[in-house]
C-alpha cells in the first residue's frame, strides 16, 4: 500500500518522539511491503518562529493532501516562552484548534488503558486497580466552548468575559454515531457524559444520543453527569467502556483518565473526520523541560501511529504488530524514566525506539 503521511513534529519533545514513531512505521513498511511518503509541516511555536503564525494555509493544504497526519506535540512553557506574549489567536495552541477545525476532526478518540506491566504506576488503591481498566474516551472536538463566540468587554471599569457553549443536533449526532460504532467493536457499552441537570446544550446532547442509541440495540447506553463521572473514574474505572462527551468535558476527563493509568507517556489518541482521514498524536504535551535530552517516552506516539495504521489504513495486522512490540518491550523490562520502576532497565527515547523496532 502507498501511504502518504504528513508529519507535524512540533515543539518541545515533539521532534524526538515523532522521529521514533517514524522509525517504527518504516520498519512496519519494510516488513509488510508498504511504501510511505512523508511530508513535514510546521505548527505551533515552530511555525510562529518561522512564519509569525501558528499555522499557515500551506501547512493546512499539505495536511489535507495526505492520507493521515502524525503529530508530536506543540506549545512551550507559558511562563517563560515568548510565544505566550502574543495575542491568544497567535499562540501555539491556536494552531492546533485551527487544524482540528480546518480538517473537520470532530471525533477525538483517547484510549486509557491500565497496562499489566505498569500496574504499579497506577495511583489508585490496589483493590481498585486490581480490576484493571480499558476505556475509550470519545471527545467531540470541533464544537462547544472551544469554538463558540467569545468576547471580553469593559463597561464602567468592570470587565466581563463571555464564552459560549453551542451544539446543534447534527454535531451531536455524528459524534454519537462514532461512539456507538466504536462501542459495538469493543464491550458494547456507551456512557454518555453531560451536565443535563443544568445546561440546555447537555439536554439536547442527551436527547440526540438517545435517538442514535435506537439504531444500536446491541449497545447499552447509560447517562452520567460529568461531576459524577469525575468521581467514578477514580472510584471504579473498570465500569467504563466508551465515554462519549462534549469538547470541554472530554478535555478534562481524558486528562483525569490518563492520570489514573499512571503512565501518560503511553497514551495515544486519534482525531477523525467522517472519512478515513485522521490526525494522530500522543495524549501528552510537549514537555519543554525535557526537550532535546533524549529521555522522553516515545511509546504514546508509536501507539498513535498504530492507531493510524488501524483507523486510516485498515492495516489491523500491522497495528497489532506495533502494539505487541510495545507490550513485549515492557515485558522485557525496558522503561523510559517516566515509567521507570525498580529492577527495570532505564533507556532513553532513541533506544526505546530501537528496542521497539527490533520487536516488530
Ligand atoms: C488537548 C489539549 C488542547 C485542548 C490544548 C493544548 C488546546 O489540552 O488536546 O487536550 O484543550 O484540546
Ligand atoms: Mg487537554
Amino acid at each position: 500500500m502507498d501511504l502518504k503521511i504528513t508529519c507535524i513534529p512540533g515543539d518541545g519533545i515533539g521532534p524526538e518522539i515523532v522521529g521514533e514513531a517514524r522509525k517504527i512505521l518504516d520498519v512496519v513498511a519494510r516488513k509488510y511491503g508498504h511504501v510511505i511518503r512523508y511530508t513535514d509541516i510546521l505548527m505551533g511555536g515552530a511555525s510562529i518562529d518561522a512564519y509569525g503564525v501558528p499555522l499557515t494555509e500551506e501547512a493546512v493544504a499539505a495536511a489535507k493532501s495526505a492520507d493521515a497526519v502524525l503529530m508530536g506535540s506543540i506549545g512551550g512553557d507559558a511562563s517563560t516562552s515568548p510565544w505566550y506574549k502574543l495575542s491568544p489567536d497567535l499562540r501555539p495552541e491556536a494552531g492546533l484548534l485551527a487544524i482540528r477545525k480546518a480538517l473537520n476532526l470532530f471525533a477525538n478518540l483517547r484510549p486509557a488503558v491500565l497496562y499489566d506491566e505498569l500496574v504499579g504506576a497506577c495511583p489508585l488503591k490496589e483493590e481498585i486497580s486490581a480490576a484493571g481498566f480499558d476505556m475509550m474516551i470519545m471527545r467531540e472536538l470541533t464544537g462547544g466552548l472551544y469554538f463558540g463566540k467569545r468576547q471580553t468587554t469593559e463597561s464602567d471599569g468592570v470587565k466581563t468575559a463571555v464564552d459560549t457553549l453551542v451544539y446543534n443536533e447534527n454535531e451531536i449526532r455524528r459524534i454519537a454515531v462514532k461512539g456507538f460504532e466504536i462501542a459495538r467493536k469493543r464491550r458494547g457499552k456507551v456512557t454518555s457524559v453531560d451536565k443535563a441537570n443544568v445546561l440546555d446544550s447537555s439536554r439536547l446532547w442527551r436527547q440526540v444520543v438517545e435517538e442514535v442509541a435506537r439504531d444500536y440495540p446491541e449497545v447499552t447506553l447509560e447517562h452520567m453527569l460529568v461531576d459524577n463521572c469525575a468521581m467514578q473514574l477514580v472510584k471504579d474505572p473498570a465500569q467504563f467502556d466508551v465515554i462519549l462527551t462534549e469538547n470541554m468535558f472530554g478535555d478534562i476527563l481524558s486528562d483525569e483518565a490518563s492520570m489514573v493509568t499512571g503512565s501518560i507517556g503511553m497514551l495515544a489518541s486519534a482525531s477523525l473526520n467522517d472519512t478515513k482521514f485522521g490526525l494522530y498524536e500522543p495524549s501528552h504535551g510537549s514537555a519543554p523541560d525535557i526537550a532535546g535530552k533524549d529521555i522522553a517516552n516515545p511509546i504514546a506516539t508509536v501507539l498513535s501511529a498504530a492507531m493510524m495504521l488501524r483507523y486510516s489504513f485498515d492495516l489491523d495486522v500491522e497495528a497489532d504488530a506495533v502494539e505487541k512490540a510495545v507490550k513485549q518491550v515492557l515485558k522485557d523490562g525496558y522503561r523510559t524514566s517516566d515509567i521507570m520502576s525498580e529492577g527495570c532497565t532505564l533507556v532513553g527515547c532513541r533506544q526505546m525506539g530501537d528496542l521497539l523496532a527490533e520487536r516488530i
